[in-house]
C-alpha cells in the first residue's frame, strides 16, 4: 500500500520502534501498554517538531488523509487536519452534511469512493458505535476512530494520557477520578482502558443513572470478577471520590442524555457533581483538572476551577495535535 518513493519517511522520531504494525486505531483496549507508550513517546517527538520555527516535516508527503465526520467536532477535526499538514500530508475534510451522504449514499460506499480517490488514511467520526470497526473490515486504508457513538474515542484518551504524563511522569499508581456521565461517555471508556494499561488507579464517579447498569457503587468491579473491563473503583459521592486524587477529569454533560426518568435535573447535577473550589480542595494539592471539551460553563466545572492554574484543558487541546501526528505517522508508516 505504501509508495516508498512518495510515502512516509521516518527521520523525525529519534527512537523508532520496530513494533508498530497496526493498520487501525479503533480503541485502546486492543493496544499493549508498550504500544500506548510508543504512541506517547512518538507524540513527544512530534511536539519537538511543532516547536520549530517552521513546524513541518515531510514524513507523510504524498499521503492523502481524509477526515470523514458524521458528527460535529471542533477539536478532533481541526487537530487531525493540523497534524496531517504538519507531517506534509494532503488533507481532505468531508462532513456528512455537505456530502453525498445527504443523497442517501451509504457509509461503505462513501468509504469506497474515498479509497478510489487515492486516500491512504481515513479518520472517521460517526454517531453509531462500531462504525469504524465495520469500515476497517472493508477498506485497505488505515482507519482511525475519531469517536464512535458512546463507544470509544481513542485519540482523546491518548492526548489525555499524554497530558497527564507530561505533568506527573509515570502514571502507575496515580489516582485519576473521572466524574460525570460515565454511561454515555466514549471518552471515559477509552480512558479507562488506557489508564488501566498504564497502571493508574481509576475511580469513576457520577449519579447512579449515569453509571453502567449493574455497577454497584463504592466497590471495585472488573478484573478478577471476570467482567470484561479493567478493575476500576465506583463512587457515587464526589467528596469521597476526590480524596487524594492527582487528576480530576470532568466529562461533558450531554444535555440530550438528560431526559430519562431517572436522570438528575441540571440543578441537582450541579449541586452534587460540579467540581468547585471546595470540592477540589479534597484532591491532592495541585491536582490536574481536565475536561475533553466542549465545557458547559458552570455545569461540570465551576468557572473559577475551569480557569484556575490547575486546569490543563487548553493544554489538552494543544497536545491533541502532537498526539494525532504520532497516530497518523505510525499508522501510515507501519511495516507492511
Ligand atoms: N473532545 C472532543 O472530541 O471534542 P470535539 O467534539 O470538538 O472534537
Amino acid at each position: 500500500m505504501r509508495n516508498e518513493a512518495a510515502g512516509p519517511r521516518r527521520p523525525v522520531v529519534a527512537q523508532e520502534s520496530p513494533t508498530w504494525h497496526r493498520r487501525y486505531l479503533l480503541d485502546l483496549d486492543e493496544l499493549t501498554s508498550q504500544e500506548i507508550l510508543l504512541l506517547l513517546d512518538t507524540a513527544e517527538a512530534m511536539r519537538e517538531v511543532l516547536s520549530r520555527e517552521v513546524p513541518r516535516v515531510p514524513a507523510l508527503r504524498g499521503v492523502t488523509v481524509v477526515n470523514l465526520f458524521y458528527e460535529p467536532s471542533t477539536r478532533t477535526r481541526a487537530s487531525f487536519e493540523l497534524a496531517a499538514k504538519a507531517l506534509g500530508a494532503d488533507v481532505v475534510n468531508i462532513t456528512a452534511e455537505q456530502s453525498s451522504v445527504k443523497k442517501g449514499e451509504s457509509l461503505l460506499d462513501t468509504v469506497r469512493t474515498i479509497e478510489a480517490l487515492g486516500a491512504k488514511v481515513l479518520v472517521l467520526r460517526h454517531w453509531q458505535s462500531g462504525a469504524p470497526y465495520l469500515v476497517a473490515r472493508y477498506t485497505r486504508m488505515a482507519v482511525v476512530n475519531a469517536g464512535d457513538g458512546w463507544h470509544a474515542h481513542p485519540t482523546q484518551a491518548l492526548l489525555d494520557l499524554y497530558t497527564m504524563r507530561r505533568h506527573l511522569g509515570e502514571l502507575k499508581g496515580r489516582k485519576v477520578v473521572i466524574v460525570g456521565d460515565i454511561l454515555h461517555s466514549r471518552v471515559a471508556r477509552s480512558n479507562i482502558w488506557g489508564l488501566s494499561a498504564l497502571g493508574a488507579h481509576v475511580v469513576l464517579c457520577g449519579p447512579p443513572p449515569f453509571l453502567p447498569a449493574g455497577w454497584r457503587p463504592n466497590e471495585g468491579i472488573g478484573g478478577s470478577e471476570g467482567i470484561d473491563l479493567p478493575r476500576v473503583q465506583i463512587e457515587t459521592g464526589l467528596d469521597q471520590a476526590l480524596e487524594g486524587a492527582e487528576v480530576v477529569m470532568a466529562l461533558r454533560l450531554q444535555r440530550e442524555r438528560m431526559q430519562g426518568a431517572m436522570a438528575p435535573s441540571m440543578r441537582e447535577y450541579v449541586r452534587l457533581y460540579q467540581i468547585d473550589e471546595r470540592r477540589l480542595s479534597r484532591a491532592k494539592p495541585g491536582a490536574l483538572v481536565m475536561h475533553p471539551g466542549p465545557v458547559n460553563e458552570g455545569i461540570e466545572l465551576a468557572p473559577a476551577v475551569a480557569r484556575s492554574a490547575q486546569s490543563v484543558i487548553d493544554e489538552q487541546v494543544t497536545n491533541g495535535v502532537a498526539v494525532r501526528m504520532a497516530v497518523l505517522y505510525l499508522l501510515a508508516g507501519r511495516e507492511e
